[in-house]
């Protein structure tokens, strides 16, 4: 049974994830390397939560409730859990050796699953001693809000942890959707285009970033590429666009865009360092 989750990284979709799990009833454990993340963390659950019972969608009790369920930890001999979901940075290397550690310290039933965008679960769990047990598990962002969740089931993974997985995000009040492994899974593999296209517009001097997402918007998308990219944080989109252009073998049509490097050269990430296309300093 799944009592507690572990959540690793509390960026911008690790702090998301650790309130969806809140939410769904489950003690929550959300570690960060980096302190400064965990504060932010703590102050953006609070923020949404607050504006959740602004809206009466939850009383001032739940409030509580809710964020009492979640400890903020920085040691991973902390993170004990039954499913541990990791949301950081999108390096399998990375991946590998905190799945490795984590793997030390909990039981052999616990679940390892990865937020990962673009790399391939069954390369990660190849890293790993316990590769029936690692799992994909990509929420979408903003993660309270979204509700599709892809579970990717790697070589490895058996099928009955891919079966608990599926139905965890059911109790999460998510809709999952079983993917093959398969470079950008499904949503990132069709949505490179939006990105990729609306980039090169801008490059050949066809149209100003602005006026492509007002277009977007205005035939129906709900944000247009480069409000997107903002909020994803344009290194994490670039991550995404490089690895599906290794998996396609670089194929030209995913190439990734000279407009995107140079916003991560410049640091220029979007929302989270105040300015990407826009500019969201005060
Ligand atoms: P982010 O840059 O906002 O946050 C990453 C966090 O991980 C940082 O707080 C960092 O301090 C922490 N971290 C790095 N290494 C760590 C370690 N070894 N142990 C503990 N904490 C560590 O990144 P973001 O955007 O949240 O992305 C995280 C993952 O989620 C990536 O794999 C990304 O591809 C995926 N993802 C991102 C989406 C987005 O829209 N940003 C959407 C869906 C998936």
């Amino acid at each position: 049974m799944i009592t507690t989750i572990g959540v690793i990284g509390a960026g911008t979709m690790g702090s998301g994830i650790a309130q969806v799990a809140a939410q769904g009833g489950f003690d929550t454990l959300l570690l960060d390397i980096n302190d400064d993340m965990l504060q932010k963390a703590k102050a953006g659950i609070q923020k949404n939560l607050q504006f959740l019972l602004d809206k009466q969608k939850i009383t001032a009790a739940e409030k509580e409730i809710i964020f009492n369920r979640i400890r903020f930890i920085n040691d991973i001999k902390d993170c004990i859990a039954e499913v541990i979901i990791e949301a950081i940075v999108e390096k399998p290397e990375a991946k590998i050796d905190l799945f490795n550690k984590l793997a030390q310290v909990n039981n052999n039933t616990t679940i390892f699953a990865s937020n990962t965008s673009s790399l391939s679960i069954s390369s990660i769990q190849s890293g790993i001693p316990c590769p029936a047990r690692v799992v994909g598990m990509h929420f979408f962002n903003p993660a309270p809000l979204m509700k599709l969740v892809e579970v990717v089931q790697g070589d490895q993974t058996s099928d009955e942890v891919t079966q608990t997985i599926y139905a965890l995000c059911k109790q999460l009040h998510k809709t999952p959707v079983l993917c093959k492994d398969a470079p950008g899974f499904i949503v990132n593999r069709v949505a490179r285009h939006y990105y990729l296209e609306a980039m090169k517009l801008v490059e050949q001097g066809n149209a100003s970033f602005e006026n492509v997402d007002a277009i977007m918007e205005a035939s129906g998308f709900k944000m247009g590429p480069f409000k997107l990219m903002d909020l994803i944080g344009m290194d994490v989109n670039l991550a995404v666009s490089q690895s599906v252009y290794e998996a396609f073998n670089k194929e030209e049509r995913f190439k990734p865009s000279p407009l995107q490097i140079d916003k991560v050269a410049k640091n220029e990430l979007g929302k989270k360092t105040g300015k990407g296309f826009y500019d969201y300093k005060n």
